[in-house]
């Protein structure tokens, strides 16, 4: 299938305003992959097809993840709307055509929503690129958006630490790959931090 042939399809299958945020994420998405030399076309086809789980309903999402025989967890099943990150990748396989070995791709749709550790340069942008495109609006989307285009994982800090925040607000669930993604990165920052304040006072005793 072609990426116009998907389009028509996805067109098809979400509500207007989700086909056009879809557009919007592939079109931030490709330009994100452009700045950062990434994959193009990886890139391409997991930003257009991020939300194609969005076609099942979030009510209707638990029972169509068990008839499709998708291990539903905790988290999940208290919050069904992250559903439609696992339902994406089935439609992505077996209505989009995209290859059951895509990991790239398909990680990406995974992944999108919640985020996890170790994740790909293509799974970073399409998570990026889906909260910052330009019809979201968000107290903290500004700084989100201006760290994403200098470095993505200060981007995808900031943004473990603004939905996180968030959720705890209104008293929701955090899911575990969410705070796997989001301690990897705390780390690494905590540490190249620590390591600045070493040689800085190494440089004053010297
Ligand atoms: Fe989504
Ligand atoms: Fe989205």
């Amino acid at each position: 299938m072609t990426i116009e042939e998907m389009r028509a399809l996805l067109q098809q299958s979400l509500k207007p305003k989700r086909y056009e945020h879809s557009l919007r994420v592939y079109e931030t998405a490709l330009q994100m992959a452009k700045h950062y030399h990434a994959e193009e076309q990886k890139v391409a086809l997991a930003a257009l097809l991020h939300d194609c789980g969005r076609q099942v309903s979030k009510e209707a999402s638990a029972a169509k993840a068990e008839e499709l025989g998708i291990a539903v967890d905790a988290v999940e099943k208290a919050q069904p709307i992250l559903l439609h990150a696992k339902l994406g990748v089935y439609y992505a396989v077996h209505k989009y055509g995209v290859s059951p070995d895509d990991r790239e791709v398909l990680d990406a749709i995974r992944y999108h929503s919640t985020g996890t550790a170790d994740m790909t340069e293509t799974a970073k942008i399409v998570f990026l690129a889906d909260l910052i495109e330009p019809g979201r609006d968000f107290a903290g989307v500004e700084d989100i958006r201006e760290a994403s285009w200098q470095d993505l994982d200060r981007g995808m800090l900031l943004s473990y630490d603004n939905t996180i925040r968030y959720l705890l607000e209104d008293g929701l669930l955090i899911h575990p790959d969410a705070i796997a993604g989001y301690n990897q990165l705390a780390a690494k920052y905590l540490m190249a931090h620590n390591e600045q304040n070493k040689s800085e006072k190494n440089k004053k005793k010297n």
